[in-house]
C-alpha cells in the first residue's frame, strides 16, 4: 500500500527513521529525518544516487535556520521575501550537521517549502527533512504520487498531495561566498533576487544536480525553435516523432515533466520540445529542456 493519505502516518514513519515521498509545490521529494544518517543512506539507495551529492534540508515555516547553517543579512532578506516557497539558500553549514547531507561540502542547502501537507509534516516532526526530488538519479522529477511510484517502485510510501503546482525544482541561490550566485534556475527569477540583495556573480561552487545531462527522458529529445520544421525534417528521414508545443511559461512548467513522461512512453524515435518564451519561469523551463536534451545533437 504505497500511497498514504494521513499526515500522522507519514510522521510516524519518518520518526522511526523510514523514508516517505512528500509533495512540495515544486516536485515530489523523498524525505527522511535530516539528523538520522541511516535515513539519509536509505534516500541515496532508493534513488540510486552516488555519494557526494548534497541534499536540501527542508524546514518548517517557523523553524530557525541557526541549528543548520550560519545565517547572514542576505539570507534573512531572501528568507523573509520568499519563504515558505520555491527558493533554496546555500549557506555555510553548522559543524554538527551530518556530512552525509552536505556531500562532504562545508555548505548546506535550506528550503522552507510552501506545500501545506509538507509543512504539516514538518511542524509535527519538529526537525528538518532531507528531501531530494523523488526520482531515480538523473531521471525526470515526479510531479504526482503516481510518478513517484513509477520511479521508485511500490515499496516507497508516498503522501499524496495531488499534482505539484509549479512543476520544476526550486531556484537555488548560493550565499556561502562573498558574491551570491544562482546555482539552479527556477520560478523565482534571478532579477527578483538581485532587486533585493544586489548583483549576482558566477558561482565557484558546482551543484552536482546541475550536471549537464539530467532530467532526462529515455527518448532522444530535441529542443527546438520551430517544432513543425524539425518534425518534417525528421519524418522525411523515416523517424517517428512526438512534439511538445510551448504554452504560457507557468503552464508549460507545471505540465513539463508529466508531458515528458507521457511522450517518453510512446516509444517514438525522437521527442521535440518547443523552446519556452523567455518570460517568468520560461528561462528555467529552457534550462531543464537543455539538460534533458544534452545527449542528443542534430548535427
Ligand atoms: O524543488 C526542490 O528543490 C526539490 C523539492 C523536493 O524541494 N528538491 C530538489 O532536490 O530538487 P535535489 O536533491 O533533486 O536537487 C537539489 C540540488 C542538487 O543539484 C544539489 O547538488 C544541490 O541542490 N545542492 C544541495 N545542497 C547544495 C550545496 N550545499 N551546495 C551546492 N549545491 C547543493
Ligand atoms: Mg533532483
Amino acid at each position: 500500500m504505497p500511497i498514504i493519505s494521513s499526515i500522522d502516518e507519514a510522521v510516524a514513519r519518518l520518526m522511526r527513521g523510514d523514508i516517505v515521498a512528500l509533495p512540495t509545490e515544486t516536485v515530489y521529494g523523498l524525505g527522511g529525518d535530516a539528523r538520522n544518517p541511516l535515513a539519509i543512506r536509505q534516500i541515496y539507495a532508493a534513488k540510486g544516487r552516488p555519494a557526494g551529492h548534497p541534499v536540501i534540508v527542508h524546514l518548517a515555516r517557523d523553524a530557525s535556520i541557526d541549528p543548520w547553517a550560519i545565517s547572514s543579512e542576505r539570507a534573512e532578506i531572501l528568507a523573509k521575501a520568499f519563504w515558505p516557497g520555491p527558493l533554496t539558500i546555500v549557506l555555510p553549514k553548522q559543524e554538527d550537521v551530518p556530512s552525509e547531507l552536505s556531500g562532504g561540502l562545508s555548505t548546506i542547502g535550506l528550503r522552507k517549502p510552501s506545500h501545506p501537507l509538507f509543512q504539516a509534516v514538518l511542524t509535527k516532526l519538529n526537525t528538518g527533512l532531507a528531501a531530494p526530488s523523488a526520482n531515480r538519479f538523473g531521471r525526470i522529477s515526479p510531479t504526482t504520487a503516481a510518478h513517484v511510484i513509477d520511479e521508485l517502485g511500490q515499496d516507497i510510501a508516498v503522501l499524496d498531495g495531488g499534482p505539484c503546482t509549479i512543476g520544476i525544482e526550486s531556484t537555488i541561490v548560493d550565499l556561502s561566498g562573498d558574491i551570491p550566485a544562482i546555482l539552479r534556475h527556477g520560478s523565482i527569477e534571478a532579477a527578483a533576487i538581485e532587486t533585493l540583495i544586489g548583483p549576482l556573480g558566477d558561482s565557484a561552487t558546482i551543484a552536482p544536480g546541475t550536471l549537464k545531462s539530467h532530467y532526462a527522458p529515455l527518448t532522444a529529445l530535441l529542443l527546438s525553435n520551430d517544432p513543425d520544421a524539425d518534425r518534417r525534417r525528421l519524418e522525411e528521414k523515416g523517424h517517428t516523432v512526438a512534439v511538445m508545443n510551448a504554452t504560457k511559461p507557468a503552464e508549460y512548467a507545471r505540465n513539463l515533466y508529466a508531458e515528458l513522461r507521457r511522450l517518453d512512453a510512446l516509444g517514438v524515435d525522437f521527442l521535440i520540445a518547443e523552446r519556452a518564451e523567455l518570460k517568468g519561469i520560461g528561462a528555467a523551463v529552457n534550462d531543464r529542456l537543455q539538460r534533458a536534451s544534452h545527449s542528443f545533437s542534430t548535427s
